[in-house]
């Protein structure tokens, strides 16, 4: 429901934000995700930090407090967080992990736990992440596992991690036979949006994150798509207009089928959209040079073709979808490698699935729905990169 109502709402949000000063410490917008007793909110406010680390404090209730984030961003951003957290009486730990996906580990995790010790953490305590999905991820595993799971709040600061990483309670590690191997469902208490964050956030790592953006709307609500379509070049210079509106709706979108879908039975697996063509090139770049958003939008690219030649879409789907991407700057041609490669790394995603590839296709521009398919019958003999 949430992200039906919000897309109601949509022209009277842009409108009011119009006029509007830069908001100062209170909440612009929230999304609510319905989960029964692991419910929460999603936040989006501009500027408003402190606060941020006032109302994370209220939503742990916790005397100590880990914060779990990376150099560039605890620099700029932990320190008002901090004053935050502190205002309400936590005893708050900073410990930065190193940056990048690699972080991700077992060896990461086991000295967070030191970390979480020495604080004199205990099951009354709660961890807060900031930054983007390495953190999120990591930090939010460290929570679900510490003396067996112990609360945290996600404070995502990068496109990906505020419209989908930092929701629906997904956190793990890599380990080195591959990514997200191990992990377990642990639902935050909040998740709080500061957009100025994204002012700091390079232009190549937005589009990226808004590949996913531009994912939720494509699988579930037309007329997001039809809206994000002429504004995404200024969704991508943070133009606040577009900016909430389009965080808001995206988050409303992930709550949405997370709410319907926690442990990923069904219809989450509609996010994995463009992401089994995409994971296959990411590991042949051995997740360098490469985003994951942009891997994720040549994958959608294929995935729509595919969804038209296999009869689900009707004729100029790919089209659409390939015109807001590469406007994004996003890249939308599959590397070249030749078939058999990209088959045996889609073979991989088989084996996660059990045998067959639930194939996420495209029923037109906000319909989609999953197929069983073979790896070859994704990839067609005579398919080229
Ligand atoms: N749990 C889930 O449901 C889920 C979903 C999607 C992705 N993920 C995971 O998320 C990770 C990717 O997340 P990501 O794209 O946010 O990557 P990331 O966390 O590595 O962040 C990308 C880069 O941006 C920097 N950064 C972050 N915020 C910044 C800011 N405000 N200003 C300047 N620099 C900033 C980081 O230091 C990093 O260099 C992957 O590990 C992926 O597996 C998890
Ligand atoms: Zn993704």
């Amino acid at each position: 429901m949430a992200a039906r109502k919000a897309t109601q709402n949509i022209k009277a949000r842009a409108t009011r934000g119009a006029g509007r000063l830069r908001g100062r410490g209170r909440v612009r917008a929230t999304v609510h995700v319905a989960l029964g007793e692991r419910s929460y909110d999603v936040e989006l406010g501009d500027d408003w930090l402190e606060t941020i680390g006032r109302r994370a404090a209220d939503k742990l209730g916790a005397e100590r407090v880990a914060i779990v984030t990376v150099p560039s961003v605890a620099r700029r951003y932990a320190p008002l967080l901090t004053k935050g957290l502190a205002a309400r009486g936590a005893k708050v730990d900073r410990i930065v992990v190193p940056d990048g996906d690699a972080t991700k580990n077992l060896k990461q995790l086991g000295l967070l736990y030191d970390r979480f010790l020495e604080h004199g953490m205990d099951r009354s305590s709660g961890v807060v992440t900031l930054g983007g999905g390495v953190a999120g991820d990591l930090g939010g595993f460290a929570a679900a596992s510490f003396l067996r799971g112990i609360p945290f709040v996600q404070v995502p600061t990068t496109v990906l991690a505020m419209v989908d990483a930092s929701i629906g309670g997904k956190t793990g590690v890599n380990l080195a036979q591959g990514k997200n191997l191990v992990g377990a469902f642990h639902q935050p208490k909040g998740v709080f949006l500061d957009m100025a964050t994204l002012r700091s956030l390079p232009r190549r790592e937005r589009a990226a994150g808004a590949a996913e953006l531009i994912k939720h709307a494509a699988i579930w609500d037309a007329s997001l798509f039809d809206w994000l379509e002429p504004r995404i070049e200024a969704f991508l210079d943070l133009d606040p207009k577009v900016v909430l509106p389009a965080l808001e709706r995206s988050c409303a979108i992930k709550g949405e089928v997370v709410e319907r879908d926690e442990r990923e039975g069904g219809l989450r697996k509609l996010l994995n959209f463009g992401h089994t063509l995409g994971h296959a090139i990411e590991k042949h770049a051995r997740y360098r040079g490469i985003l994951h958003g942009e891997a994720v939008a040549i994958g959608m690219v294929f995935a729509a073709q595919r969804s038209e030649e296999l009869g689900f879409a009707p004729a100029g789907t790919r089209a659409r979808l390939q015109a807001v991407l590469e406007r994004a700057g996003l890249p939308t041609r599959v590397p070249n490698r030749p078939r058999s490669a990209y088959l045996s790394a889609i073979a991989v995603d088989k084996k996660k699935q059990g045998g067959k590839i639930h194939f996420v296709v495209l029923e037109g521009i906000g319909k989609s729905s999953t197929v069983a398919l073979t790896p070859r019958e994704i990839l067609p003999a005579g398919w080229r990169a």
